[in-house]
């Protein structure tokens, strides 16, 4: 498996907990793994982003302000629409009995949550399934 970093520079900082950063990291990470079980390409990227109200304006769950954003992405095996719109629900899992609990990415809407961010999946052009969250 191939990993490529895009770290952006002077970023600022964010009020979240060390830990529980860790720990959505490691979540979708892994995630990330698990959806190339025969290799392929994890991004991690980070990048500053400042949000307007702008003449389009934000969705009215958007609050306009800096943010840092952390996505994750993989050329994994993506995700069906079905799939797709229950991630974040506790205990969903198309994993098999076993292997997966369904809260990694329940865990994750709760970090970036109670953070003041925003996480949400996205296709990318490319077809390629991704995460990606901005966090205050
Ligand atoms: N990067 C990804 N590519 C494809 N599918 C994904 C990806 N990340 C999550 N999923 C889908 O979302 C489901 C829920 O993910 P989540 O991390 O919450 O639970 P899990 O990985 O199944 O179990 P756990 O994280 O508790 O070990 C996964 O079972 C999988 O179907
Ligand atoms: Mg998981």
């Amino acid at each position: 498996m191939k990993l490529v970093t895009s770290l952006g520079d002077g970023l600022g900082q964010v009020m979240a907990d060390e830990g529980q950063m860790q720990q959505v990291l490691m979540n979708l990470t892994v995630n990330a793994r698990d959806a190339m079980p025969r290799g392929g390409t994890l991004t991690i990227e980070t990048r500053h982003e400042r949000l307007d109200a702008g003449p389009a304006g934000l969705d009215p769950e958007t609050q306009p302000g800096d943010y840092l954003v952390l996505t994750v992405r993989d050329s994994g095996h993506g995700m069906d629409a079905a799939t797709l719109s229950r991630v974040f629900e506790p205990f969903f899992t198309t994993k098999e009995p076993g292997k997966g609990t369904g809260l990694g990415l329940a865990t994750v809407y709760g970090v970036v949550k109670q953070s003041g961010g925003y996480v949400r999946p996205r296709a990318s052009p490319a077809r390629e399934p991704a995460f990606a969250f901005t966090c205050r």
